[in-house]
């Protein structure tokens, strides 16, 4: 019995390692055959290096990598710097990079994009995987609100190397086949590269969706009532989209921060002057479709900072525009001093517009007590 049972182990194992073998040549053998034709693929964009992306804007999925600025090391103290302020400054001259994923008919057309009353353009990296599930069955549904129409598109681009960027890249594909909702670049998404998405992203609306009405630009972590949203922009005297808007969490009188620990670290080769323009935080902002354009243009002009909303407020000031305040977005989130009182009360939320920062399951919860249940709120917070 002893040695029956021994043999089954050792000719269990045995065929185990043949088999493992067997899927470690196989796997080996996939991605030698990946890097070939990754290299193939190198070697044909080299070639297209010469041809100006900006001449052949339809076809973005054939645009060269932007290669780096060697003279950037060149800056006085570059050495000292961070590592990625110095991966900044060498891609800071960049604006274009190839498309992963696109949708270019997300608006229906450049030509009809007027139909779209509100996009919503959602920052979102690629691991965020629940936020972006979350988002599509509750805030962020496609749909009709009040006769307007709303459409819903996550900006991404790419984290990690090797195998674990490739399976990131799967699973962004997964999602595009299934929901037609993503925009991705072949750069890294990273907290210092979000100033280049954004621009990435102005692009798209100018090739795509010049006529949308309005958008909100924001995070994949935020409680957006987006049903208010199209109620608050419907209700606006005389913009229909074709006049300035831009509103949010305005801040004003601040300045770069000169700490190289802080994670918004702006040291003087970056940025000399001690003063920002007023600009809304990044958490979420509404703006017109007219403003839009408006960013877009002055940003041709304007050298990227790596603090996207920051960036934002300079192309504004450089058109002459101001930023609003929106009592209603909250993006520094919404503080209850009483613990009599539930933090997650859907009669506080109800109101809001937009309020940061929230956890996908909470996410989930507040949406629908907001949105389906037959709220009944108490007089305090009854407006
Ligand atoms: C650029 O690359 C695309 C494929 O990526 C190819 O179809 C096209 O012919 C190339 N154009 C030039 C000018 O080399
Ligand atoms: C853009 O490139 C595609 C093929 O990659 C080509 O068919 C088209 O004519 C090009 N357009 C321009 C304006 O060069
Ligand atoms: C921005 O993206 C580029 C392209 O992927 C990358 O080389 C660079 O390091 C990134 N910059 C930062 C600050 O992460
Ligand atoms: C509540 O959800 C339904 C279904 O998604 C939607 O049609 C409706 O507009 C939502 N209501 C509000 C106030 O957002």
């Amino acid at each position: 019995m002893m040695r029956v049972l021994g043999r089954t182990e050792i000719s269990t194992s045995t065929l185990l390692l043949v088999v493992t073998l067997v899927m470690v040549i196989c796997l080996l053998y996939d991605y030698n055959d990946n890097q070939i034709s990754h290299l193939q693929k190198a070697v044909m964009e080299d070639d297209n290096q010469t041809m100006s992306p900006a001449q052949n804007a339809s076809h973005p999925t054939s645009w060269p990598p932007c290669e780096p600025n060697m003279a950037a090391a060149d800056i006085r103290d570059f050495s000292s710097l961070p590592k990625t302020l110095q991966d900044f400054l060498y891609f800071q001259h960049c604006r274009q990079f190839p498309m992963l994923l696109d949708v270019p008919d997300k608006c229906g057309g450049a030509e009809a994009s007027d139909g779209v009353f509100l996009l919503l353009v959602i920052k979102s990296s690629p691991g965020n995987y629940e936020n972006r599930e979350v988002l599509r069955k509750t805030w962020a549904k496609e749909r009709l609100h009040n006769g307007a129409l709303i459409r819903r598109l996550f900006i991404t681009g790419t984290e990690q190397t090797g195998f674990e960027k490739a399976r990131q890249n799967q699973l962004l594909q997964l999602e595009q086949s299934e929901y037609g909702d993503i925009l991705q670049w072949d750069f890294t998404d990273s907290f210092y590269n979000l100033t280049l998405k954004q621009v990435l992203f102005l692009q798209w609306i100018d090739r795509n969706c010049p006529h949308v009405r309005f958008l909100l630009n924001g995070d994949d972590d935020v409680f957006a009532n987006t049903g208010k949203m199209v109620e608050y922009l419907q209700g606006l005297d005389g913009n229909d989209g074709d006049k300035h808007l831009f509103s949010g969490n305005v801040i004003y009188n601040s300045s770069p921060i000169r700490s190289p620990s802080s994670k918004y670290f702006i040291p003087m080769q970056v940025q000399a002057s001690n003063s920002y323009p007023p600009y809304c935080s990044g958490g979420g902002f509404l703006l017109s479709g007219y403003t839009a354009m408006v960013i877009y243009k002055m940003s041709t002009a304007v050298p990227l900072l790596p603090i996207d909303d920051v960036y934002i407020g300079m192309c504004l000031a450089k058109a002459g525009l101001h930023p609003a305040y929106h009592m209603g977005i909250l993006t520094n989130g919404l503080y209850i001093p009483s613990k009599k009182i539930d933090k997650y009360d859907p009669c506080i939320y109800r109101d809001f517009l937009l309020v940061h920062r929230f956890l996908p399951a909470q996410i989930y919860l507040m949406w629908h007590r907001v949105n389906y249940s037959n709220l009944k709120c108490s007089s305090f917070t009854k407006h």
